[in-house]
């Protein structure tokens, strides 16, 4: 299942990419927030990681201004692999060589066009594994 989530600031990027998801004839759960009022981005992305982590073949995407503070947020959940992508070829390396489960989109970065081809190569780019395998496992084993 893909889980879609955002705060204010990227709710109207979210509406977009939703509109997109179902012309496409993806299912998803959109975790709010539903509306333009302020809400705090790292609630948004507590919500949606937990949900991610509820199934492995779970995917996340996670909007806020600039999607730093969403990607931040949900990055300290272990098994959390989450890239703020810009272009798309971030997200066919976040997905080939990091196995990335939630990208991270800005509002205010990215155009509705632009996010909508960012998404497309996050669903369905495959993580490639052999040598990338160790490297993503480590980034759990990461404790202060
Ligand atoms: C909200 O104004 C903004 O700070 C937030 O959406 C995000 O960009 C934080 O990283």
């Amino acid at each position: 299942m893909i889980i879609v989530g955002s705060d204010h600031a990227g709710y109207a990027l979210k509406e977009e990419v939703k509109k997109y998801l179902e012309s496409m004839k993806y299912e998803y759960i959109d975790v709010g927030t539903y509306s333009l009022d302020s809400v705090d981005y790292p609630d948004i992305a507590k919500k949606l990681s937990m949900k991610v982590l509820e199934d492995p073949a779970n995917k996340g995407i996670l909007l806020c201004g600039t999607g730093i503070g969403v990607s931040m947020t949900a990055n300290r959940f272990k098994g959390i692999r989450a890239a703020l992508c810009v272009y798309p070829y971030m997200a066919t390396m976040a997905r080939k060589h990091n196995n990335a489960n939630v990208l991270c989109l800005g509002g205010r970065l990215v155009s509705p066009a632009l996010a909508n081809e960012i998404v497309e190569v996050f669903l369905n780019e495959k993580f490639e594994g052999g040598r990338h395998i160790k490297r993503t496992e480590k980034m759990d084993t990461l404790e202060p």
